[in-house]
């Protein structure tokens, strides 16, 4: 591209260059592709996603960018150094795996570096602080590219984690953005309204990606008219992990699954009790009732209500009297 890149977006591109240079064709890098290879990151993989690797050392950044002629006060605003009391600098992604987060057009505006080693004492994934270029509420991981496979896959599919949209791209799913972690912000719930009202969640299997869906569903239901999705997998797998154990076409048949939000609500509530005791059964079909009604869709009411009744074994006349009266509850 002819455009000229502001300094801070230059020194970005130019530190991306470098970390994946390193992975790739040095001796310095060797420790970080073994890792990688491990984790089943192929040469292909490594180049779309301009992975690359930050060695023990905490100053082969800062001599590098210094070469390039960066000025000190360029250097202290990146977020790429750490200051020490008498202003010396110290690279801050030491003995990780880079992964190049990058805004919309493509370029690089911070870094998340995984740790390489297995010491849990050490942070698992380190970020870039805030700086001019990088708000971390507004970042989905892979969006650039993501964007371009909508119009093909219909869809952009939310993950948690990095690997996850690396395992996805590997099954054959171009769509995958990650909100950093499992705080998805209201400015990355516009941001995805933006490009398509169609959204697939998928976060890991366990209890803290289920309970985030809980809570992103209610998030993306304060901005009117999405078309959500939710896919939850098996045995606590993340879909770097599925991808790993079951294969592509398992997953993509995941995907093809994915439930309506009030459906995967409506098991998460009859998980909560136990419906061969009466009362909890009672309590279940109650809050049930109270899901189904807040959706304000007949159709989808209709289904939900037969489903119900079949599961509670009570009858669907009973069922749409207390719907009723829910609805005018709500109202
Ligand atoms: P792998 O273990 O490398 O497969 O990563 P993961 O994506 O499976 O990690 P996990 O499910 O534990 O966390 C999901 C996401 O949360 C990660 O991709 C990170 O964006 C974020 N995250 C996890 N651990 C940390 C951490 O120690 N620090 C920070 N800042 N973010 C983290
Ligand atoms: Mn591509
Ligand atoms: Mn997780
Ligand atoms: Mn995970
Ligand atoms: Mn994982």
């Amino acid at each position: 591209k002819s455009t000229t890149l502001s300094p801070l977006l230059k020194m970005y591109q130019d530190a991306t260059e470098f970390y994946h240079h390193i992975l790739l064709t040095t001796k310095a890098g060797e420790k970080g592709l073994t890792y990688a290879k491990n984790r089943d990151l192929n040469e292909d993989i490594l180049n779309h996603f301009q992975i690359g690797y930050a060695p023990d050392n905490d100053q082969i950044l800062l001599t590098f960018l210094k070469q390039q002629g960066y000025e000190d006060d360029l250097l202290q605003r990146s977020g790429l150094f750490v200051e020490s009391k008498d202003g010396q600098l110290f690279d801050r992604f030491r003995d990780r795996l880079m992964f190049p987060l990058m805004n919309e057009t493509g370029r690089t505006i911070a870094f998340s570096g995984r740790r390489i080693s297995d010491d849990p004492e050490i942070a698992k994934y380190v970020n870039s602080p805030e700086t001019e270029i990088f708000t971390k509420s507004k970042l989905l991981y892979h969006l650039s590219e993501a964007k371009k496979a909508v119009r093909d896959e219909g869809h952009l599919i939310l993950y948690e984690g990095y690997m996850d949209v690396i395992a996805a791209y590997k099954a054959g799913i171009r769509s995958g953005v990650a909100s950093m972690g499992t705080s998805l912000t209201s400015e990355q719930v516009y941001i995805l309204r933006r490009i398509t009202p169609n959204v697939i969640i998928n976060y890991d299997g366990d209890n803290p990606g289920i309970h985030a869906a809980e809570r992103a569903i209610t998030l993306f239901n304060q901005v009117a008219g999405f078309n959500l999705g939710i896919v939850v997998l098996p045995d606590n797998l993340d879909p770097d992990e599925y991808v790993k154990k079951y294969g592509k076409e398992k997953y993509q048949n995941e995907v093809e699954g994915a439930l309506a939000p009030t459906k995967f609500l409506l098991q998460r509530t009859a998980l909560k009790y136990n419906l061969h005791n009466e009362r909890e059964k009672l309590a279940y079909v109650n809050d049930a009732i109270a899901l189904i009604a807040s959706l304000n869709d007949p159709v989808a009411s209709d289904i939900y209500i037969n489903d119900l009744a079949k599961e509670a074994n009570v009858t669907i006349e009973s069922l749409k009297v207390s719907l009723l009266r829910e609805q005018r509850k709500q109202r």
